[in-house]
């Protein structure tokens, strides 16, 4: 995880300029305009607030991209509520929620708050995944110095409402960032998924109505109140609207957070922000959203960052994690580091995911050894095809759809490690930058057929 100032510059294009900065105490966010956005959603109903954020077509930042707006409007009014956010962030390459909260807790507070007054929740939950020790300590400060000024706690604005904000800690299971794992684990029960229906908008934390967004999603909701919903539309495309956090890692100059309009492409982030590759060196592939995604092709850097244009090129845009791949890596290797990550966290409730991603691993782990065959090839392409799809939640997706995407476009390289009896990359090969070692338990070496 890059150390450090990360922020690029803002450009003229940037809004969300609190992310550029630094604004941890109070007094700083508010001599920059913080808590304004609260002052205006306080004169404003709850429906029109709805209203404002459908009128900025935000989508979703955890993952999925689903409209925020409607989201919210799904929420049924009166009763006990809740606004649980999600700020688990596992997904490898992925440490944005993590910068926003480390420099900005305010914004994140500030669009609680927002949201909190929109739904009239009875209290706000951040369910904070359990490895960020510092940030869930930031967090815990901030929201103590909104106590202080009257933001927590205490009627709001001259209001009768009373919000309430708690920080939970999760435990560091992947599995916890998915929305109804989550909810489980905060319920005090064991952290896996469950079966939609009921949503969480019927039936979420402590069994009632709850709205679940993302760290991003939920600060960005100031300064789309600052700016106005109709304004905020108007940057990025038509379906993918405003500007977005993206983790920008792997084999490149300038790894670090940035934040991109949504109108701008994969070139523009690498190549422009990123700096490259470092000297020498050219790139073979790049993982658009996440690790979960199907990479995309050195021929595909003009992709836009927009939700709709990835899914043209064949990916997703995920979470925003984007890893850069240069052509010393094996692909082989990769694709087995991948494929033990999500063995490794599958909550192994479902048949097919359980089995499904160490069948996968085991078979990659052969391959990688030089020890699989052609026949093998085609097996792991038939063992995605019967996990995708078919599993509680997506989790099993999340190992499969990376790993036929490798093999569909470096079956070649495939074939070689059969061909070869070993791999042919360099020892060398540096995976050590694409992801921090991940799994060193002994798996047998089995036949899988
Ligand atoms: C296995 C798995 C892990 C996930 N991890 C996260 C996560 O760490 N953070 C997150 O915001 N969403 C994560 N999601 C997506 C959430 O289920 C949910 O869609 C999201 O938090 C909704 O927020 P949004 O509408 O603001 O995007 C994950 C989903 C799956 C299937």
């Amino acid at each position: 995880m890059p150390e450090g100032p990360t922020f690029a510059p803002p450009t003229d294009q940037s809004i969300l300029l609190p992310f550029a900065g630094t604004r941890r105490e109070i007094a700083e966010y508010e001599a920059h305009g913080g808590y304004q956005s609260l002052r205006k959603a306080v004169g404003m109903t709850g429906e029109q607030l709805v209203e404002e954020m459908i009128a900025s077509n935000l989508r979703g930042r955890g993952g999925a991209g689903f409209p925020a707006g409607r989201k919210a409007s799904f929420l049924a009014p009166g009763g006990e509520r809740y606004l649980v956010i999600n700020a688990d962030e596992s997904e490898p390459g992925t440490f944005k929620d993590r910068e926003i909260i480390l420099r900005n807790p305010h914004m994140l507070i500030e669009g609680i708050l927002i949201y909190l007054w929109m739904i009239r929740g009875t209290a706000a939950y951040i369910y904070i995944r359990g490895e960020y020790h510092k940030e869930a300590a930031i967090l815990e400060g901030a929201i103590a110095q909104a106590r202080e000024q009257g933001y927590v706690g205490s009627p709001l604005m001259g209001t009768d409402y009373v919000p309430e904000v708690y920080v939970h800690r999760g435990a560091g299971a992947y599995i916890c960032g998915e929305e109804t794992a989550l909810l489980s684990s905060l319920n005090g029960d064991r952290g896996q998924p469950t079966a939609k229906p009921p949503f969480p908008a019927v039936s979420g934390a402590f069994k009632k109505p709850t709205l679940l967004n993302n760290v991003e999603t939920v600060a960005t909701v100031p300064v789309i109140l600052g700016m106005g919903g109709a304004a905020y539309a108007g940057i990025g495309t038509e379906q993918s609207t405003g500007t977005k956090m993206f983790s920008l890692s792997g084999h490149v100059r300038h790894p670090g957070n940035y934040e991109m309009p949504l109108s701008a492409t994969y070139r523009d982030l690498i190549e422009g922000q990123g700096g490259g590759l470092p000297e020498g060196r050219t790139l073979k592939a790049f993982v658009p959203g996440g690790s979960s995604m199907p990479i995309l092709m050195p021929n595909q850097l003009d992709t836009g960052l927009s939700f709709e244009a990835v899914v043209a090129a064949g990916s997703m845009a995920g979470s925003g994690a984007v890893i850069v791949v240069d052509d010393r890596t094996c692909m082989v290797r990769f694709a087995l580091r991948t494929a033990e990550f999500y063995m490794h966290e599958s909550c192994g409730k479902c048949t097919p995911c359980r089995e499904g991603t160490r069948w996968i691993t085991e078979l990659l782990r052969k391959q990688e050894a030089g020890l699989g065959s052609s026949e093998e090839i085609d097996l792991l392409l038939d063992i995605c095809d019967r996990v995708e799809g078919n599993c509680l939640c997506v989790l099993g997706d999340a190992c499969a759809m990376p790993v036929r995407s490798h093999i569909r476009n470096f079956r070649d390289e495939f074939e070689e490690h059969a061909r070869l009896g070993r791999c042919p990359c360099p020892d060398d090969a540096p995976m050590s930058e694409l992801y921090p070692p991940l799994l060193r338990a002994p798996l047998p070496m089995v036949a899988a057929t």
